[in-house]
């Protein structure tokens, strides 16, 4: 069958070189048997809209959005689910009728890593999240949803921290602090949101906020994880995991908006493990 004969998505990022999305739904197209291509396009910022209406009108059917478009893609649709409008981003694009509906699975697919891959609990656990951008602020109405305890959103601008906290405080139990105010009471699970392993620095929490219980997950994966996950592991915590298992599941979940499958997840997570590390 010839490419343009299937139905088309595709992932808008700049750059999008590295992006491992034409892999992984490349493998769930192919384990669910369903007909479709899949590819990376490079688009500048200044031509996303244009860009984006174009795929549209020349027959693609669903698009996922990363950086630096998550926010400008807000725009652009003409609908916009209740989890996207509290992350004020997206990362999903789904042609609907003659209509672009606006998604965003980042939040629900670390849900489903923590939950179902990981097995954690997080109900009535403590919660605390490193940083208060997009990253935060995109995975919070999800986390608050599983009714932890508390959850406290640590940033070294501390007033982002607060404000974010003040905005979700109707879902749930939320603080905002700067980081060395985050206690000595060890938390269930910490998550970095920060992008401060970019530039080698791990946010300065107390030590006390780490037991040997704790759980270390970083949203990001591969080389951006490293700084933090090898800080947690050397902090004495039960596990540091990478945000590997986050990003397959928000695929997945895009996949199931697109296709109404939702493919099996555990094969695809195993292979990316093995090209870019297991922690
Ligand atoms: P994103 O959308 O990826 O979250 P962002 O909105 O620029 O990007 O937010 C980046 C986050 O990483 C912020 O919480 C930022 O802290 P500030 O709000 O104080 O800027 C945090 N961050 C970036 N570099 C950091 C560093 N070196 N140490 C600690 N936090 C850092």
């Amino acid at each position: 069958m010839s490419s343009a004969a299937v139905d088309q998505y595709g992932v808008f990022g700049h750059p999008v070189g590295h992006s491992l999305s034409p892999f992984i739904h490349g493998v769930f197209a192919h384990d669910s048997g369903q007909q479709m291509s899949y590819r990376a396009y490079d688009v500048a910022p200044e031509e996303f809209t244009e860009r984006v209406h174009s795929f549209f009108a020349g027959g693609g059917r669903g698009l996922n959005i990363t950086l630096p478009h998550k926010i400008a893609a807000v725009e652009v649709a003409q609908e916009l689910t209740g989890r996207a409008a509290h992350a004020a981003a997206v990362n999903t694009l789904v042609l609907q009728g003659e209509s672009i509906l606006a998604d965003n699975t980042d939040g629900v697919g670390l849900v489903h890593d923590l939950c179902d891959n990981l097995g954690l609990v997080i109900t009535q656990r403590r919660l605390l999240i490193l940083g208060a951008g997009g990253a935060t602020r995109g995975v919070l109405a999800p986390l608050l949803g599983l009714e932890p305890a508390i959850l406290v959103i640590a940033n070294r601008t501390p007033q982002r921290a607060e404000a974010l906290a003040a905005a979700f405080a109707d879902l749930g139990v939320t603080q905002g602090v700067g980081f060395p105010y985050v206690g000595d009471t060890p938390f269930d699970l910490i998550i970095n949101a920060t992008s401060a392993s970019l530039s080698g620095d791990i946010p300065p929490i107390p030590a006390g906020a780490i037991g040997p219980e704790t759980v270390c997950y970083d949203l990001a994966y591969g080389r951006s994880a490293m700084a933090f996950v090898r800080w947690a592991q050397q902090s004495g915590c039960a596990r540091a995991v990478q945000g590997l298992g986050m990003l397959v599941e928000q695929a997945a979940e895009s996949f199931r908006l697109w296709r109404g499958v939702r493919p099996e997840t555990s094969g695809v997570l195993e292979a990316l493990k093995e090209r870019i590390g297991s922690v």
